[in-house]
């Protein structure tokens, strides 16, 4: 059976990738599973330089789902580069390096001191967080911008480039489209949807930042949704996400249309949750005698004609 995935010139062995921001930088997981196992890690996102995030708090669980406002924390490229890329070197993982910027000019730096280094499979353009004031999202949420930032960094990588887009657009399709015609390798969605939760009693937010990004089982049918309506606009792989705690729900998103899924909030209730992904698929492939995962992706039966009794 042939679970591989390809994303560019990067080769996943499998199609599941742990989600950008409910991972770390992978290594604080390397004493709980083997990390290598993974199709790939996405790391937590990157600036230039060091950041403190938002004063908690920063988290609250919702009805399905959680909502964060985490303000992007981070350390920064260089450290990532120094401190925590060989050691996952060392352990064989598979990196995707979520990049972020305020400007045009920190996605392209941020890019290039990440493709000099040794041992990144790819770089995920964070253009879609909500919990940040400048750029981010701002990017994310303009065609044109969607396009420059890809466009810039285009120039000045090999690797493969995998904008990762907001759900807070109306028609995330077009998007989907603006990163491929910029030279896009694949695209990621989706990121948190803009969301808020209030005490009543305090009358106040129930995180720091007012609002923050909604992600979980809550998103899911939406994330599905997404995935695909881009599935239909473009012909680079779709990294879907949104809420998948459990094989079925991965198998969704690729029937959908998604080349491979991530997941990230699932991770925080069970980290043990890989393995049993992962044969959850292998079972599924077997039964529906399915050779490769790739031959699943976007096999969406829409016809509507057997289905008339759904009216009647
Ligand atoms: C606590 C937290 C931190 C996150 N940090 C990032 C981040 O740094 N960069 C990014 O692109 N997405 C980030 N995300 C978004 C996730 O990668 C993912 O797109 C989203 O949570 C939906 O997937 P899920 O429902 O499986 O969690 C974060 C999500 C959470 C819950």
């Amino acid at each position: 059976m042939d679970l591989s995935v390809q994303i560019g010139s990067l080769t996943l062995k499998n199609p599941l990738i742990a989600a950008s921001g409910c991972f770390g930088y992978g290594v604080e997981y390397a004493s709980v599973f083997d990390i290598s196992t993974l199709g790939a890690i996405a790391t937590k996102g990157l600036f230039l330089s060091e950041r403190e995030g938002h004063p908690p708090p920063r988290i609250v669980e919702t009805p399905a789902g959680m909502l964060n406002a985490i303000g992007l924390q981070g350390i920064g490229a260089g450290r990532f580069v120094e401190e925590k890329l060989p050691e996952l070197r060392a352990l064989g993982a598979t990196v995707i390096v979520n990049v972020c910027g305020t400007t045009l000019d920190e996605y392209v730096e941020v890019s290039r001191i990440i493709s000099d280094a040794e041992g990144v499979g790819a770089i995920e353009l964070n253009i879609s967080c909500p919990n940040i004031k400048e750029g981010g999202i701002q990017f994310g949420c303009s065609l044109a911008g969607t396009f420059a930032v890809v466009d810039a960094v285009r120039k000045v990588t090999r690797l493969p480039i995998i904008p990762k887009l907001t759900p807070n657009v109306t028609d995330v399709a077009s998007f989907a489209r603006a990163a491929e015609d910029a030279g896009a390798d694949a695209v990621s969605l989706v990121n948190t949807f803009l969301a808020m939760v209030i005490d009543v009693e305090t009358r106040r937010p129930r995180i720091a930042n007012g609002v923050g990004g909604l992600s979980g089982p809550a998103i899911r049918p939406i994330a599905v949704r997404m995935v695909h309506e881009c599935h239909q606009m473009v012909k680079i792989p779709i990294l879907g996400m949104g809420g998948i705690a459990d094989a079925r729900d991965a198998l969704e998103f690729v029937i959908a249309g998604a080349a491979a899924v991530q997941v990230g909030t699932a991770n925080f209730v069970d980290p043990f949750i890989w393995p049993k992904l992962l044969a959850g698929i292998t079972d599924y492939l077997e039964r529906h005698q399915i050779a490769r995962v790739s031959d699943l992706v976007g096999s969406l039966d829409t016809r509507t004609g057997d289905r008339a009794w759904i009216n009647s």
